[in-house]
Formats: C-alpha cells, sequence, structure tokens
C-alpha cells in the first residue's frame, strides 16, 4: 500500500526536527556490490574502454564502501567514496571485504535473478568475466600483502591511503583534476542536488580517455503510487515532503542528465534506458513538467557510459 501525501508531508516536517537515521539498504550485501562493480566493468569492455582502471571516484557508496572495494581487489590502486552522508561503518565494510575476497577468488558468475533482479544495468551473459579478469590479473590483484594492505587501509579512519570516504557532504573539488580513470555509481545521481556542477566535477577530475559509468533510478523512490507520481507534485508540496532530509530526489529526467552530461564535455558511450509504459498522464503532470516528452515520461532508469575523450 502507497503512503498518502499527508503522511508523507509529515514525514518531511518530522525531519527538519529529527535527523533520519543512516542507512540505505543497498550495498549491505557483498553479492550485491560484487552483481554492480562487475555489471559496469562488462559494459565497459564491451564498448571498448579500460576494464583496468587504477584510480576509482564512487559517489554514492551507501552503506558500504563494497563497490569500491570492488575496484581495489581487481586492481585499482586508489578509490575515493563521496557520499552526502556519512552510511558506511567500519565493521560493514571489513565484512563486505572478507566476502568479497571469496566470491573474487571463487569466481562466482555474477549474481542476478531472484533477489538481484532488481539489479541494473541488465547483461546477457552473468559468467564470469574471466577474459576481463584474467588468472594473471586476479593472481596479483588478490596476493596475499596486497589484501593485508588494502584490509588494514579500511580498517583505518580512511581519510588517507588508498581509501579516502568523503562523507558526509563529500565534494569532488578535494580530488586533484585530470587523475582518475573511473567514476562509478549505483542509484545515485537521481538524488544529486547540485547535478549541473557535479557532472562538471565529473569531467575535471577524469583523466583524458576515463569515463563514467552510471546506473541512474529515475522513479518516484515511493513518493507516489504510481512509478513517476513524483512529477505530478507542485514544487511547495514536494519542499514539504523533502523537509529536513540532507537527500531526496531531484526528480530530473533522463533527457536532463544526458543534457549536462554533454554539456560538461562528455561524449556518450552508451545510453539504455529502462521504460514502463502504465504510470502518470502527461495531463497530471505539474507545471514544471508540463512540457516533458513522451520519452522522459516512460524512462524509469538509465545507464549512462560517457567519457572525456580529444
Ligand atoms: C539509493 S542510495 C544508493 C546507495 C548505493 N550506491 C547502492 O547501490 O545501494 C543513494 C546514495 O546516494 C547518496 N547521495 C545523495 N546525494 C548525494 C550527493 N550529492 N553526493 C554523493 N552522494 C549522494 C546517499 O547518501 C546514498 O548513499
Amino acid at each position: 500500500m502507497t503512503t498518502p501525501v499527508w503522511r508523507l508531508i509529515l514525514r518531511g516536517i518530522k525531519s527538519i526536527f529529527v535527523t533520519p537515521p543512516v542507512g540505505t539498504g543497498g550495498t549491505v550485501s557483498a553479492q550485491y556490490c560484487y552483481s554492480v562493480y562487475l555489471r559496469h566493468l562488462v559494459i565497459a569492455g564491451q564498448n571498448k574502454l579500460s576494464t583496468d582502471p587504477r584510480t576509482v571516484i564512487e559517489l554514492g557508496p551507501g552503506d558500504s564502501v563494497g563497490i569500491g572495494l570492488m575496484a581495489l581487489l581487481t586492481g585499482a590502486e586508489q578509490y575515493y567514496a563521496l557520499d552526502a552522508v556519512r552510511h558506511a561503518s567500519s565493521a560493514n565494510n571489513l565484512k563486505i571485504f572478507d566476502e568479497l575476497v571469496k566470491l573474487l577468488k571463487a569466481q562466482m558468475p555474477i549474481p542476478s535473478g531472484d533477489e538481484f533482479a532488481e539489479i541494473l544495468p541488465e547483461l546477457s551473459d552473468y559468467s564470469f568475466p574471466s577474459k576481463i579478469l584474467n588468472e594473471n590479473r586476479i593472481t596479483q590483484a588478490l596476493a596475499v600483502d596486497r589484501l593485508s594492505r588494502i584490509r588494514m587501509a579500511l580498517a583505518s579512519d580512511l581519510t588517507a591511503g588508498p581509501i579516502r570516504y568523503l562523507a558526509p557532504m563529500g565534494r569532488m573539488h578535494e580530488i586533484p583534476g585530470n587523475s582518475v580513470d573511473l567514476i562509478i555509481s549505483q542509484a545515485v545521481m537521481e538524488h544529486v542536488d547540485q547535478l549541473e556542477e557535479t557532472y562538471s566535477e565529473c569531467f575535471r577530475c577524469l583523466k583524458l580517455g576515463g569515463f563514467m559509468s552510471h546506473q541512474i533510478d529515475l522513479r518516484c523512490h515511493d513518493t507516489a503510487p504510481e512509478w513517476n507520481g513524483h512529477w505530478k507534485y507542485t514544487d511547495f508540496t514536494w519542499r514539504l515532503m523533502r523537509g529536513g532530509r540532507p537527500w531526496f530526489i531531484n526528480r530530473h529526467p533522463c533527457s536532463i542528465h544526458i543534457f549536462l552530461t554533454e554539456q560538461a564535455g562528455f561524449k556518450i558511450n552508451t545510453e539504455v534506458k529502462q521504460t514502463i509504459g502504465l504510470g502518470i498522464s502527461h495531463g497530471q503532470l505539474a507545471k514544471r513538467f508540463c512540457k516533458l516528452s513522451e520519452s522522459d515520461l516512460n524512462t524509469a532508469g538509465v545507464f549512462v557510459l560517457a567519457s572525456k575523450s580529444e
């Protein structure tokens, strides 16, 4: 059953006075992190982009830095995790780390279907990507001294060294320009308030040839009975629903993400839309969204791979 609007507004108002609890629910599972990172890596390979990033930024890691740990456990040397809220704990991170090492050593297939059916982007083949992560690379990346170095770094306060956790309110300006190979996010860009600035910062941080890989969930996130019902609320109602929460959803449709990505200077390598026909119709849209295209109105998610090229 969906929550009525008045209750959503009350929750928003409450959040002005009582700080909402941390936690997002996603990256608490090692299999989830393993599945997400390998999907992004496989699609990068399909698009002839580098699948061996050395320096990686993740936006919005959530409850653990497990997605970034996958980057480190497959050869990366430096990982920056930026979040609006400090959701991840040392205990969670260490638990996920140990489980990820086991999954990688066993070269487990990419989790899909059943409890992982909601994870996007989809692949046509979920077997372990052994062409990308070949025996030689896995052996080097999982060498005992390397693993203990990463584990030790993980147990520190994450302010220096190979893992830097910039949260709360992590800002990209702390990261040197032209220094990053890959920027990854899963279900985050729909939450970022400063979207234009963030895409520009992504461009600044990446090296030439570097790229960003984002899976963006454009649905209403339980703010309406219809998956696209968030576009029917006025700005005033929306502000009340958000209340004092440090992050919410920015309500930008697919075309805005694509526009801002290109405006920042990126070349789009691939854009895979997930569409749903049923939802609210044009006539129900709030004034601010009344010019939404038919395509935006039906796009519930999008995977965007975009590179910084000459
Ligand atoms: C739905 S959760 C996704 C978490 C994780 N990526 C996953 O796949 O489960 C959204 C995350 O985006 C973060 N977030 C929201 N606004 C952000 C911003 N401006 N910059 C970085 N992270 C942000 C939230 O704190 C949260 O961790």
